[in-house]
C-alpha cells in the first residue's frame, strides 16, 4: 500500500482539518479500533455508522485524548500538526470541540457559569455576555435554565441541546457528535439539527465553510436535516466502507449491518 504523508504545503492547498493515518487503539490492553485511516477536510461534514459496540466513541475519545485510550500504532493530525500525543486539554485549545453520548452532571456548577468559562468571559460579572446572550436567546433557551446546574435533571432533550449550547460558546474548529440524536424525540431532533446546522456554517456555501464536523449517528434520522459530505461505516474496530451517506444508509435501512460485514469480507 503507498502511503502519502500530507506536507504543510499539500495541507494548505487540500486543506484537510484532520487526518488520521494506520490508527490502532486498545483499552484495557484490548485491540479495540485498527487500520483506521480517516480524513476530513475544512469544511466537510463525515458522519459515522456503526452497529453498538463497534467501537464509534472509542474513536471519538482517542481523537479526543482520553488517556485510557491507548494508541498502539498511527498517528493523528490535526491542522497539519501531529497532535498524538498532545492532551485533552492541548488538542480542545487547538479548536477540537465535542458533545459527548452521556455527558455527566456537574453538581454545583451553573450552566451560565460554564458558558461564560467557555467563552472565555474572565469578567467579574455574573451575567453572560451580550453576545452570548444573544446564542441563547437564537437557541430560544428559557434564562431560568442557564441557572440550573449542569446536565442535572436535564431531559434527554436538554442535556443534549445544553451540549450545542456550549459548543457555540467554545466556536470549535472541528466537532465530534457523539449520537447527539439518541434520547431525543423527532420534533426535538429537528431544532437539534438546526443548531447542529449553524455550528457547522451549513448556511455558507461548502467551499466557504471553516467549520468541519465528523457525526455519530445509530440510526441517521438526523441526516433528513443535517448534510454529511461522507459516510464511513465502522465494523469490529474497522472501517469496512465509505461513500455517499444517502445511498450507504438506504442500504443499511433495507439490510440491516449484515451488508457491511458481506463488504467486509470481500475486501
Ligand atoms: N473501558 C473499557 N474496557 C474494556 N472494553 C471497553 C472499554 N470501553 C469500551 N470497550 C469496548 O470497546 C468496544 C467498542 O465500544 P464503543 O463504546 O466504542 O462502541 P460504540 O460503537 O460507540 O457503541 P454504541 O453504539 O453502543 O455507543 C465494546 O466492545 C466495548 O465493550
Ligand atoms: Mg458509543
Amino acid at each position: 500500500m503507498i502511503k502519502i504523508r500530507i506536507t504543510d504545503k499539500l495541507w494548505a492547498v487540500v486543506k484537510l482539518l484532520l487526518e488520521i493515518t494506520d490508527l490502532a487503539v486498545e483499552v484495557n490492553e484490548k485491540e479495540i479500533l485498527s487500520d483506521i485511516d480517516l480524513y476530513i477536510g475544512k469544511g466537510e461534514t463525515h458522519v459515522l455508522l456503526g452497529p453498538n459496540g463497534s467501537g464509534k466513541s472509542t474513536l471519538f475519545m482517542s481523537i479526543l485524548g482520553f488517556p485510557k485510550y491507548d494508541i498502539t500504532r498511527g498517528e493523528i493530525l490535526f491542522k497539519g500538526e501531529d497532535i498524538t500525543s498532545l492532551s485533552t486539554t492541548e488538542r480542545v485549545e487547538m479548536g477540537i470541540g465535542v458533545s459527548f453520548q452521556n455527558p455527566p452532571a456537574i453538581r454545583g456548577v451553573k450552566l451560565k457559569d460554564l458558558l461564560k468559562i467557555e467563552h472565555h468571559e474572565l469578567d467579574k460579572s455574573e451575567d453572560l455576555s451580550p453576545e452570548m446572550m444573544e446564542i441563547v436567546n437564537k437557541l430560544k433557551f428559557d434564562e431560568k435554565f442557564l441557572e440550573r446546574d449542569v446536565n442535572l435533571g436535564f431531559s434527554g432533550g436538554e442535556v443534549k441541546r445544553s451540549e450545542i449550547l456550549q459548543l457555540l460558546a467554545q466556536e470549535p474548529d472541528f466537532i465530534m457528535f457523539d449520537e447527539p440524536d439518541s434520547g431525543v424525540d423527532i420534533e426535538n431532533v429537528e431544532l437539534l439539527a438546526e443548531e447542529i446546522n449553524i455550528l457547522l456554517e451549513k448556511e455558507k456555501k461548502p467551499g466557504l465553510r471553516e467549520k468541519s464536523g465528523l457525526l455519530i449517528t445509530h440510526l441517521g434520522y438526523i441526516l433528513n436535516f443535517v448534510g454529511g459530505d461522507t459516510a464511513h461505516v465502522l465494523m469490529d474496530g474497522k472501517i469496512a466502507c465509505s461513500g455517499n451517506p444517502a445511498e450507504i444508509l438506504e442500504d443499511i435501512r433495507k439490510e440491516g449491518f449484515k451488508g457491511c460485514v458481506e463488504c467486509c469480507q470481500i475486501h
